[in-house]
């Protein structure tokens, strides 16, 4: 490499690195995309991001009315603080009565119970049993 070659290479190179630091500048700031995670559409994702094997998993109490029952009390019991008597909601927690949300299949609304999206203030309900958490979905179910 003779000394005219060499200061091309230099130059290329450091033009090279400029431009890479000028376009990692450019690239977005992460505190930005962090609060925007945290707006509505960001919060109505979490059901959506139950695993799709999800899908398949069967209530083994579904179609029973005495789950409705059971879940009814539960729901009486743990959420409607939150999500109000009739699940119409109150404040940030959601009207269960939604689409969306009736739109969920009963395993993606057993996985989003147990996982809760506790950022946006819905607790996990991993402590109770798992019967209990079908009982709930079943009683979600029968709203529709
Ligand atoms: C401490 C308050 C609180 C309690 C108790 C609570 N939730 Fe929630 N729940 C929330 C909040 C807040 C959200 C998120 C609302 C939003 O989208 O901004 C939510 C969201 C949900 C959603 C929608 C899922 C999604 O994609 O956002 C479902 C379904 C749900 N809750 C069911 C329940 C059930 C069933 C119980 C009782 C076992 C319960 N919640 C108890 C506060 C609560």
């Amino acid at each position: 490499m003779n000394r005219q070659t060499l200061s091309k290479f230099l130059l290329v190179c450091s033009i090279a690195f400029g431009m890479a630091v000028l376009g990692s500048e450019a690239s977005p700031n992460p505190n930005g995309s962090h609060e925007h995670e945290t707006d509505d559409r960001g919060v109505l994702q979490a059901i959506a991001q139950a695993p799709a094997k999800t899908r398949e998993w069967k209530n083994p109490y579904e179609d029973q009315p005495d789950a409705v029952l059971a879940g009814k009390k539960l729901f009486m019991q743990h959420c409607a603080e939150c999500h109000g008597a009739h699940a119409r909601g109150i404040g940030r927690a959601l009207n269960l009565h939604l689409p969306y949300v009736q739109r969920a299949t009963p395993g993606e609304l057993e996985w989003f119970l147990r996982n809760g999206n506790v950022w946006a203030g819905m607790p996990s309900w991993s402590g109770l049993p798992e019967q209990r958490r079908w009982q709930i979905v079943s009683y979600l179910k029968s709203l529709h």
